[in-house]
């Protein structure tokens, strides 16, 4: 599957799966994480034809980039995909920072922990509240033209948000919370992206984990934004998925990133891991092509989070 999207007006093409690194050094945000997992996790994607990999600053303040630097070092550049995020500047207690001198920095911060000298998508992390929009894009911009960054991304903007920063079309990029249970940005974003020419990255795919299929009703404590009828409904939806993987042969979490990887408003699908045997599985949703009928059962299956 050499099936390349181009990200916005940009030159950076990535296959339609990416690899989620926050549980890669993401010490800060999960317990009980060890590096040599992080690094076997980043080793298996790469090994298994993954060629794009999601980071940012905030996962273990610089540790997943510098995990990601260390083992991209083997493999030839021109073929990967870097995207990375800041917004959290060090120097100010980790304030939310989007003044063109942080991001400046950040950059340059980052291609050094990252060990290269450009990334193919650099993401504002989280807007700030003084910085106007379209001037944080347009430092960014700046970098683009120094050929330190590729593409240009904003992350957990509001649609009004986006429409600031995108005053001046520059904006490549938007990655946002999105999955088959949580599905707002179809209605809020979706139609300003497509129009715009901007490409889309959901985070949180497999809605941290709730979407392999491996929790069952007794659970419904650990995913509290669910209240217990909407978290009943997703389990007899994940019953229509496991029909359609036992067809396939595959196992849930495959079908529902194949789902992403059909869908026309997604461009890349970057599921997070906490184990290179996760990594492996997952990789295989590439070699998956789900039929319409199937495409569309899924998405019935989850229509009430639709609305
Ligand atoms: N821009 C932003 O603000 C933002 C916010 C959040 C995330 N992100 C990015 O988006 C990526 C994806 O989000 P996410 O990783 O938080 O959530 P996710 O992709 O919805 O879920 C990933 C988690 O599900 C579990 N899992 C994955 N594959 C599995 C399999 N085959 N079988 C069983 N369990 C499996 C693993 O957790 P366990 O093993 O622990 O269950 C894994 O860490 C992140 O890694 C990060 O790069 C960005």
């Amino acid at each position: 599957m050499e099936n390349l999207i181009k990200i916005g007006k940009s030159d950076v093409k990535s296959k339609k799966i990416g690899l989620g690194t926050n549980k890669v050094g993401g010490h800060n945000i999960f317990s009980d994480l060890k590096d040599e997992d992080g690094y076997a996790v980043v080793k298996e994607a790469l090994a298994k034809g993954i060629t794009t990999l999601d980071t940012a600053y905030m996962y273990g303040n610089g540790r997943s980039e510098e995990i990601i630097g260390d083992v991209i070092q083997d493999y030839d550049r021109d073929n990967l995909v870097i995207a990375t995020k800041a917004a959290q500047n060090p120097a100010k207690d980790g304030k939310i920072d989007n003044s063109p001198e942080f991001l400046k920095k950040a950059v340059d911060d980052a291609l050094k922990r990252l060990k290269t000298d450009y990334l193919d998508i650099f993401y504002i992390h989280f807007p700030d509240e003084e910085t106007p929009k379209d001037e944080a894009v347009k430092a960014l911009d700046d970098l683009k033209k120094a050929g330190k960054i590729k593409a240009i991304g904003v992350s957990n903007f509001s649609l009004e948000q986006l429409k600031e920063a995108d005053k001046d079309g520059l904006v490549d990029i938007v990655e946002d919370n999105y999955s088959l249970v949580h599905r707002d940005a179809e209605k809020t974003l979706f139609p300003y992206l497509r129009k715009n020419d901007i490409s889309f990255v959901p985070y949180f795919p497999l809605a941290s984990g709730l979407l392999t299929g491996k929790y069952g009703v007794a659970d419904a404590k650990k995913f509290d934004q669910f209240n217990q009828a909407q978290f009943s409904d997703i389990i007899d939806a994940i019953k229509v998925v496991h029909k359609i993987a036992n067809k396939l042969d595959a196992t849930i979490a495959q079908v529902m990133i194949a789902w992403y990887m059909k869908n026309p408003d997604i461009s890349i699908v970057i599921p997070g891991a906490r184990k290179a045997a996760q990594v492996d599985q997952n990789a295989k949703a590439m070699d998956l092509e789900l039929r319409n009928s199937d495409y569309h059962a899924i998405d019935e299956a989850f229509s009430e989070f639709a609305e």
